[in-house]
């Protein structure tokens, strides 16, 4: 006996790829909804080798149905999850509509998966932001062993991170550049992004930071340990998927750079690809459509006593959001629900 299992959002950039992953890792599936809004209804979309034509996620019925992923922003979200929740259908969502809600279980398998059993307080789960997920993967192992103190983090997020949008105003401005006659001002973003870099994501706080790096902080905090100290700059380049983030950590113990290297070489979800040479590192483009998290560039920070550098790339569709997302439907299956 398998699951009956809705993902809304099913015509999106995150959607899509939740139906991927569920197919690709072969899912205990007993039967599928994909849902969206009114404008999408009857739109088709693959599951594995079958087509499925969405529904409309408005007049959905929940009952009955075990688990809904969700990645339909937080307006649609805060209406139709609560909804879900009350008929008994447990949500894993996309959006960072519930990720501070202490009732609400934040998780990255790979580091708290045993936060699951919270979830039963209100039959919701959520799910990170994208740069904090890939980055907590790499935090985590390196934490057991020598404490991280604090994280300077730079992001380079890829457009695909804005939606499905995003990566058609990075297209569309791409081609203006070489057709001048047609002109395609900022709209997903605040500035143009074809060849250019964009120091802002989300909106800005009262302290000058913005909302993603106030994320990264507040999310890694509640994923990994509380004590860590972050600090973030989020940039967004012209790369249509796959984020980067350089990383500083500065620990409490002395951590030798060959230890952290082969301790992030065992660790869950990391793929360790660092030769000091030319090409001996990983960059977005080689990252997607991948499940893990790439570390390269690992090296001593001699400016402070027991810090650490590093590289850390994946594809932010799938272990920023949807394989996360289908993670955690692996882990209420297997250590809540048991149907599988
Ligand atoms: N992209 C990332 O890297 C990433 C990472 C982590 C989290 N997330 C989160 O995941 C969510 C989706 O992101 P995305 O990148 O997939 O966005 P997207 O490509 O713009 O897709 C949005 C999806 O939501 C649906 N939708 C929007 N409003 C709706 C409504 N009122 N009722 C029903 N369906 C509605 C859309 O359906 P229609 O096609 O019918 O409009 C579409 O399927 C967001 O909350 C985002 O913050 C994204």
């Amino acid at each position: 006996m398998g699951y009956r299992i809705v993902v809304a959002g099913a015509t999106g950039n995150v959607g899509r790829e939740m139906l991927n992953i569920l197919a690709e890792r072969e899912f205990p599936v007993d039967e599928i909804a994909a849902l969206a809004s009114r404008r999408s209804l009857g739109t088709e979309v693959s599951f594995g080798d079958k087509t499925l034509k969405t529904q409309d996620l408005a007049t959905f019925d929940f009952s009955g149905w075990d688990m809904a992923l969700f990645a339909i922003g937080s307006d649609a979200t805060k209406e139709y999850a609560p909804k879900a929740a009350a008929a008994g259908c447990v949500v894993i969502d996309n959006s960072s509509l519930y990720r501070y809600d202490p009732d609400i279980p934040l998780i990255v398998p790979e580091v708290n998966a045993d936060a699951i059993h919270g979830y039963s307080k209100k039959n919701i789960i959520a799910n990170p932001n994208c740069s904090t997920a890939q980055m907590v993967v790499a935090l985590k192992p390196l934490h057991d062993r020598a404490r991280i103190k604090r994280v300077v983090v730079s992001t380079y997020q890829s457009v695909s991170g804005a939606g499905k949008e995003g990566m058609d105003e990075l297209w569309d401005q791409t081609k203006a550049v070489y057709n001048p006659t047609s002109d395609v001002p900022p709209k997903k973003f605040t500035k143009e992004i074809a060849f250019n870099v964009i120091p802002h994501i989300d909106v800005f706080m009262e302290d000058g930071s913005t909302k993603e790096e106030w994320k990264m902080v507040a999310e890694t905090k509640k994923i990994v340990d509380p004590k860590i100290k972050v600090t973030a700059t989020c940039v967004r380049v012209p790369v249509f998927v796959g984020h980067s983030e350089a990383i500083n950590i500065e620990f409490e113990e002395f951590l030798d750079e060959d230890e952290a290297r082969d301790i992030l070489r065992e660790a869950p979800g990391i793929m360790v690809i660092d030769k000091r040479e030319n090409g001996g590192y990983v960059t977005p483009k080689e990252c997607v459509g991948d499940f893990a998290t790439f570390i390269s560039r690992i090296r001593q920070d001699s400016t402070i006593e027991n810090g650490i550098n590093l590289w850390c790339v994946s594809d932010n569709l799938r272990k920023g959001a949807a394989l996360n997302a289908v993670q955690i439907a692996e882990v209420l299956g297997q250590k809540v629900l048991k149907k599988g």
